[in-house]
């Protein structure tokens, strides 16, 4: 197993940071303490004489790998500097809040997951919480400063902590740990703990740490982490959907991109452990999973040797990556295929692909299988050649728009959705005025439009000029908005008439009298909440509930959502034998 680390020459050996910050430890005088609380002020000074003498650096190194695959019930050997007892949450109240993508959303659940495990609770209430953690995205330095302002929010919270409580303890997880590191320990002293993406097994260790009045942290990039073990708990008991992580990291190196800098190297779960949490998540009765990964669809199990062979990467016709080709192992489409056949009633989406990795077994297994949705992210970041070459995209403007082509010929009625960013460095007007064509040519269903946001570290910050001024930014977004507004809503409008098969979420947020879902694209659908026929039980009359598949004949469409009548409770593949 090989770690890999980024952080300065001492990185090497510091796989943790501990600083001492007493002035912010909020250890209490035992005059007003609770007796709960002078139990731990007990342990905590035991705790930090210990600390104080240090682990070694054997145990360092020692404790610097984590096994990917180790059965659950398996409990690791506590560090010599902590008993199992300090390492133990004591049903302290974590409260989780997150941040920026779905990848954020999973590692929530994979941080509550082990959490859980170690003996914290989890609150939904932040004024009951005595652990705040925040799951944080880098992707755009709006993501940054909203996580900044909140910390002013949460500094008031802690100040004001009642001394008979257990002091409250706030930790930074994910994207902006890893971007940061030390600077928000430095520049927040309220800040107890930080986390990368691949350091949440270690987030006992660090609360433990925390609780005696230090810093810590653990910022440290691996290359094989992938959590393969740790099946993530999900949030809301109801959800129909889930998502499931298949691979971490990329290696894109798109020069915009903080991504590969944040959460590493990409690195593909073992295709078995992905199969087991689809099988668990339908014994559950969820009908759909989304697959999640930076770069889903570069997906490649290299962990059984018999699959290692020297089989060349098929990559969409006219486009490039900025690596050497790789080689071998289990593909996207063997996955997908094998994570369909689990359960024919449950749906399967996948987010966020890359254009370059649609070949076309991938395209015709999609097309083939009814359970997989004819969805299709395709980011294209720009309509300009000139600018995807400086945005290292491997592609060009023609190329992209022939993958449209062969993506719309090998799967009809495929919808299409995209990222684009406006004022990229050096993007010129006629530069923009490709990316607002592109967006007429393809008229995409769904789209996810920024304006564009210096990263440091990333190539563009380095060879590059941010000369854009932030107000024509603005100007060209909003242009790209109103120009994807009026061509989503062409597009959606042809589904007018039509009868969707729609897996029923809930109440709609904006009437307690109809109900939501979302169509095989992805478009919401929403629906008078009526009888309707059961076609599986003749004669039944039926409510639709979460996670029941029902008919609806769309009366009317917007950019966004459809709206319509419902038919019918149906199942999927009732609705793929006879539509
Ligand atoms: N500025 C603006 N948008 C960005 N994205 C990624 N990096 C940046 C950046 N520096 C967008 C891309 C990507 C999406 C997840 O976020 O469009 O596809
Ligand atoms: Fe970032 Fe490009 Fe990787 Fe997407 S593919 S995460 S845009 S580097």
């Amino acid at each position: 197993m090989q770690r890999c680390q980024s952080w300065g020459p001492l990185a090497s050996v510091s796989w943790v940071l501990l600083r001492t910050c007493r002035a912010h430890s909020g250890l209490p005088s035992t005059a007003c303490s609770s007796p709960e609380r002078q139990q731990e002020d007990g342990v905590w000074k035991d705790f930090s004489s210990r600390l104080a003498t240090g682990p070694t650096f054997q145990h360092f190194l020692r404790h610097a790998s984590v096994p990917q695959e180790k059965p659950s019930s398996e409990v690791d050997d506590p560090p010599p500097y902590l008993t199992v007892d300090e390492l133990s949450g004591r049903q302290r109240k974590v409260y989780l809040e997150t941040y920026g993508c779905q990848m954020n959303v999973n590692d929530t659940e994979i941080a509550w997951s082990i959490l859980q495990k170690s003996g914290y609770l989890r609150t939904s209430n932040l004024q009951e919480a005595d652990v705040i953690l925040l799951v944080t995205c880098s992707i755009r330095e709006k993501a940054e400063q909203t996580i900044w302002n909140r910390l002013q929010q949460l500094k008031v919270l802690k100040s004001k902590r009642l001394r008979s409580r257990v002091p409250l303890k706030i930790g930074i997880l994910g994207c902006m740990a890893e971007r940061l590191k030390e600077e928000i320990l430095n520049r927040e002293k309220m800040v107890d703990i930080l986390a990368g993406p691949d350091a949440y097994r270690d987030l006992p260790r660090l609360l433990a740490v925390a609780k005696s009045g230090q810093q810590a942290a653990n910022v440290l990039l691996s290359l094989d982490e992938t959590y393969a073990d740790v099946m993530p708990v999900q949030m809301s008991p109801s959800a129909t959907s889930a998502f499931v992580s298949i691979m971490r990291g990329c290696d894109n190196m798109c020069s915009y991109c903080i991504v590969p800098f944040t959460r590493g190297r990409e690195r593909s779960r073992p295709v078995a452990s992905i199969l087991e949490e689809v099988r668990k998540l339908s014994e559950q009765g969820l009908k759909e999973v989304t697959l999640l990964g930076q770069n889903v669809n570069s997906f490649r199990d290299t962990s059984e040797v018999q699959f290692n062979n020297a089989v060349s990467t098929n990559l969409s016709r006219g486009f490039s990556s900025n690596y050497k080709t790789k080689q071998g192992g289990l593909r996207f489409a063997h996955l997908l295929d094998q994570v369909s056949r689990i359960d024919p009633e449950m749906r399967i989406r996948f987010t966020s692909p890359h254009p370059k990795d649609f070949p076309d077994e991938v395209l015709q297994l999609i097309h083939e299988r009814d359970n997989i949705c004819k969805q299709i992210h395709l980011p294209a970041q720009s309509g300009s050649s000139r600018v995807l070459e400086a945005m290292r995209r491997g592609y060009s403007r023609e190329a992209y728009v022939e993958l449209v082509h062969h993506i719309r010929e090998s799967i009809p009625g495929v919808s299409l959705s995209s990222d684009f960013i406006a004022g990229f460095c050096g993007e010129t007007e006629e530069d923009h005025f490709q990316t607002v064509s592109l967006l007429q040519e393809v008229q995409y269903n769904m789209g996810f439009l920024f304006a564009y946001s210096m990263r440091q570290k990333t190539r563009a910050y380095h060879r590059l000029k941010d000369d854009i001024p932030e107000e024509v930014k603005l100007r060209r977004l909003e242009e790209l908005i109103t120009v994807f507004r009026e061509e989503a809503t062409k597009a959606n409008k042809a589904f007018v008439g039509c009868t969707q098969l729609v897996l029923v979420e809930g109440l709609s947020k904006r009437s307690a009298t109809d109900l939501c879902g979302r169509n095989d694209g992805n478009l919401k659908v929403i629906f008078p909440d009526a009888e309707m026929e059961d076609v599986t039980n003749s004669g039944l009359r039926v409510r639709a509930q979460p996670g029941d598949y029902v008919l609806v004949k769309i009366t009317s469409a917007s950019s966004q959502t459809l709206k319509g009548h419902v038919l019918c409770r149906t199942t999927l593949k009732d609705f793929s034998t006879y539509c």
